[in-house]
């Protein structure tokens, strides 16, 4: 066996784990282990929590938890929490805020909230017999899962639609059980997965009793079920607009001008993907804060995102943007599967504190306000690119990590920060103010 691998690792005590791991990739050992337990919470029972949320836990990985005010979303207040490591995010998203709380706040509605589970399935053989076979068995399979659904349809949830899916052009004798699902509150990842391994189950199991098929048609070989995370009938829209002469900007740029950049720029983004997966990574910056603040699932949502940018086909921005009578308009329209309930939101203390944060919202509030963040961050961003660039503000918000670097102490940071404030930030123009100062 190769020296650096191990068996039953996942045995070993936590400080096992550790002396494995710092005896086996560091060359100094205490220091590796004394940055791991560094972040270790004092509160023993705090830290066994984290300790269980996944597997073979050795430390805790801090994000930042920042908060941006003044977001007026349909007429109501929001402060939002934002976890996030990337300087500028959160100081771009409060910028938006108050730009717009100035100009009506921010319009959201919830368009639908529907989402999809598939059991791929393979069968050889007649179509119809096939068709005929889902037909009979349909409310079969949808009493084998009302021990699961019960608590979900009184919570407003359940089982929409289960449809017989022909995928044999794509694959050959590929079909599926195409199911649609509402979760109420939850995000119902663990709901609809076991919906649709149950389906699974009943439906190879009856196929050995259904006499119109013949003996090898009974034979359904299932691949898999699992939810999907494209959801393109889970979706929100959120807006922003002004008349054109409210968009003022700075005197160094009229309304007018500044607006018609905006949309060029937005345009731009709907036509080159290059340009488009940045101008929606900037949107990402938004969501993705809040959805991993409010303990939801961050890879689920960036899956489904990205897939509905691409949904004509070719790659394109999620925002759009208008002029029309004098009037400024810019939204979007963007799937988010999220929950209020289950998973980490009842047990991760700073989850539970962002939820309360925001009033304790519903799913379908907290997609209007994951929304809003993502159009606000991308409205900051557009309107720092078709102005002063990106670089001004961002090497500004950037200033703090290089003093960090540095290792500043508070005189110095107050110096620099006061400096800076009326210099280019640069990584030399910073290691020389240091330097000078340090003289
Ligand atoms: C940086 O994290 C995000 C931006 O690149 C987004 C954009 O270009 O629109 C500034």
């Amino acid at each position: 066996m190769h020296n650096k691998t191990i068996s039953g690792f996942s045995k070993l005590s936590k400080s096992k784990k550790i002396d494995w791991i710092a005896n086996t990739y560091f060359s100094n050992q205490d220091n590796a282990k004394t940055i791991l337990k560094q972040y270790w919470n004092t509160d023993e029972k705090l830290q066994q929590l984290h300790d269980e949320f996944i597997e073979n836990t050795i430390s805790n990985y801090y994000l930042p938890l920042g908060v941006a005010p003044n977001f007026l979303v349909n007429g109501k207040m929001y402060a939002i929490p934002m976890a996030i490591e990337e300087s500028s995010v959160v100081a771009a998203a409060s910028k938006a805020a108050k730009f717009w709380l100035d100009r009506g706040g921010f319009k959201t509605t919830v368009i639908s909230t529907t989402k999809i589970g598939q059991v791929h399935f393979m069968y050889k053989g007649d179509t119809a017999h096939l068709k005929s076979y889902f037909n009979t068995i349909k409310p079969q399979l949808l009493k084998a899962v009302s021990s699961i659904t019960k608590n979900m349809e009184k919570r407003g949830g359940g089982i929409l639609d289960i449809e017989l899916r022909d995928k044999t052009a794509d694959l050959a004798n590929y079909f599926q059980l195409h199911v649609s699902f509402g979760t109420a509150n939850a995000m119902g990842a663990n709901f609809i997965n076991s919906c649709l391994e149950q389906f699974a189950k009943t439906f190879k199991t009856e196929a050995l009793n259904f006499k119109e098929f013949t003996p090898e048609e009974q034979h359904i070989e299932i691949v898999m079920s699992i939810l999907s995370n494209y959801v393109p009938d889970c979706l929100v829209r959120a807006e922003v607009s002004c008349k054109v002469e409210e968009l003022t900007e700075s005197e160094s740029i009229s309304a007018q001008t500044f607006a018609n950049k905006f949309v060029q720029a937005v345009n731009i983004a709907e036509i080159e993907p290059y340009r488009a997966v940045t101008h929606n990574k900037g949107i990402m910056n938004g969501i993705d804060a809040v959805v991993l603040a409010t303990g939801n699932d961050f890879r689920a949502i960036e899956a489904g995102v990205h897939a509905y940018a691409s949904k004509s086909g070719s790659y394109s921005s999620l925002s759009h943007a208008k002029i029309e009578n004098d009037i400024f308009t810019f939204w979007m329209e963007i799937p988010l599967a999220l929950g209020t309930v289950g998973g980490l939101t009842n047990l991760h203390p700073l989850v539970k504190l962002a939820l309360e944060m925001l009033g304790k919202p519903s799913a379908e509030e907290l997609m209007q306000i994951v929304a809003v963040a993502g159009l606000a961050q991308n409205f900051a961003a557009v309107r720092s690119l078709t102005t002063t660039g990106i670089q001004e503000g961002h090497m500004k918000m950037h200033l703090m990590n290089i003093l960090n670097q540095f290792e500043a102490n508070s005189e110095e940071k107050i110096t620099l920060v006061n400096h800076f404030k009326t210099h280019a930030v640069s990584h030399s123009a910073v290691v020389e103010a240091l330097e000078k100062l340090r003289q």
